[in-house]
């Protein structure tokens, strides 16, 4: 983790298509996410764009990194949840509340102005993704529930772990002017 870059250094904003390459890349660089098909990031880019977010440095289009992106989406029937697929922050970008702020934006978002909940899958293993959500909801005085969701041989066939389902909610969070 180097130190190299500022929180005042990196805007938040709804990602594009034309962001969807350097998602990749960033996904294939943060084990122990599920790299996606690039046309799969296209999709988040695009269709999930409203409630997900990248993180750039640099003020000109043409020179702009991404060190960070969440996807997610509100999911069909459940206009109170968000639900988090990825989280992702490059390496020299960790350790600054970067994941956090990207969640905190994601839902001051008039899209997310019915959210009460935020749900996510998280392997047993992945400590950082346990740390991040818990600190999350306690942040915001929300409780956590979890129980496994996906099962790694009924449903991964053996090849993934479980996958646990954690809920954080009820909570309000004030919509603001979108990013
Ligand atoms: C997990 C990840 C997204 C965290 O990003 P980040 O911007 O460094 O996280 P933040 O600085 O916002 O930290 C938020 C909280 O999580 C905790 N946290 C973050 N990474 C942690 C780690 N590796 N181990 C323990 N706690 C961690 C922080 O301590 C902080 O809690 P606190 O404020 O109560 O101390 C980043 O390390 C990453 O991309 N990892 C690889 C991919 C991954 O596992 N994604 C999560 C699953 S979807």
């Amino acid at each position: 983790m180097s130190t190299g870059i500022q929180n005042s250094d990196i805007v938040l904003r709804s990602p594009t298509a034309d962001d969807a390459a350097s998602l990749h890349r960033l996904i294939a660089e943060c084990p122990p996410l599920d790299p996606n098909s690039l046309y799969c990031n296209l999709l988040h880019c695009t269709h999930f764009s409203s409630t997900s977010i990248a993180a750039v440095t640099g003020n000109e289009p043409e020179h702009q990194r991404l060190v960070g992106f969440i996807s997610a989406y509100i999911p069909p029937g459940q206009p109170d949840t968000l639900f988090v697929w990825q989280v992702a922050v490059a390496d020299e970008a960790r350790g600054k509340g970067l994941a956090r702020r990207m969640l905190d934006s994601i839902l001051e978002r008039p899209v997310c102005a019915d959210v009460r909940y935020v749900d996510t899958t998280i392997t047993p293993g992945n400590q950082a993704s346990w740390a991040l959500f818990e600190s999350w909801a306690r942040h915001h005085g929300a409780e956590t529930t979890s129980r496994v969701h996906f099962e790694k041989e009924r449903h991964f066939e053996g090849r993934h772990d479980d996958e646990h389902l954690m809920r954080i909610g009820p909570f309000e969070i004030a919509a603001e002017s979108a990013t």
